[in-house]
């Protein structure tokens, strides 16, 4: 531990599972005060104890509140769990679905789950948790979560990498527009990890070249988290980090 979020009040999406819970976890280890873990429910999609007992066992506070991202009320609800700890200061967005699917097997109520929770449950996490910092006067950090998938494209997920597109220009706009307020705002691009989400999904399927050969473990892309949450980014907005093990940039 470093220290590197000493005093954050954090806020997660999707924090139970995979890359949330990776992040979450990594946060408290950086000195984070507390860490509000929104999700659906708050075991491990992949097994294990909930992220808030190992949070508070890391020192820090935790609470689960139960949200579903597509659904304002449950967003006011989590973003408000983190005033009793002086209001939210740095908000990661994990909470995503993929689905692959051949082009003419999805269905339009795929469609609009996907971009319902990828797209509008980001957005709706981001201003919400962006309103109570501006009222609190409080500077700070928001990283969206987007992918690889919304970098390079696919046949198969056409939804999900327009959903993660959409994510990516929506992390840029918003650093606009919250600069004038000390909050700097970055998308965070994971490669292939190895998370319940990509369960049963080769590399050799996707046919992309990795140049380090090899998914990615949870703990990398949160490293890159708690970078752009930290003040180490501190002239670093309105951009994007990939942490993909060499995918977007080589040929094949
Ligand atoms: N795993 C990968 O290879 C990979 C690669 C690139 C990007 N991503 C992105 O990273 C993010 C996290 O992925 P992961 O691999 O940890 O997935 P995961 O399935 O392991 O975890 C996702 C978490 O989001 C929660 N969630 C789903 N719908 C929700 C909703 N409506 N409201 C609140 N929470 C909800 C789930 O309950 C789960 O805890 C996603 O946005 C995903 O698109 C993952």
């Amino acid at each position: 531990m470093t220290g590197l979020l000493e005093g954050a009040v954090a806020l997660v999406t999707g924090g139970s599972s995979g890359l949330g819970r990776a992040i979450t976890l990594r946060f408290a280890e950086e000195g984070a005060k507390a860490i509000v873990v929104a999700d659906l429910q708050p075991e491990p999609l992949e097994g294990g104890r909930p992220t808030v007992e190992l949070v508070e066992e890391l020192g820090a506070e935790a609470v689960f509140v139960k949200t579903d991202v597509t659904r304002s009320d449950d967003v006011h609800q989590a973003v408000e769990a983190a005033d009793q700890f002086g209001g939210v200061t740095s908000v990661v967005t994990s909470a995503g679905i993929l689905r692959n699917a051949a082009l003419f097997d999805i269905t339009e109520a795929d469609f609009d789950r996907i971009m319902a929770i990828n797209v509008k449950g980001t957005f709706l996490i981001a201003q919400a948790a962006a309103r109570s910092m501006v009222d609190g006067a409080r500077e700070g950090s928001i990283v969206l979560v987007s992918s690889i998938g919304g970098v390079r494209a696919s046949g198969l997920n056409v939804p999900y990498g327009t959903s993660k597109g959409a994510v990516n220009l929506m992390g840029f706009a918003l650093g606009d527009a919250l600069a004038p307020h000390g909050i700097r705002v970055n998308v965070l691009q994971p490669g292939v990890m190895n998370t319940a989400m990509t369960k049963g999904v080769g590399l050799e399927e996707l046919g992309w070249k990795v140049a380090l050969n090899r998914a990615g473990d949870p703990r990398e892309v949160a490293n890159g988290a708690v970078f752009l949450a930290s003040p180490l980014a501190s002239y670093v907005t309105a951009t994007a980090l990939l942490a993909d093990g060499g995918i977007a940039n080589l040929i094949g």
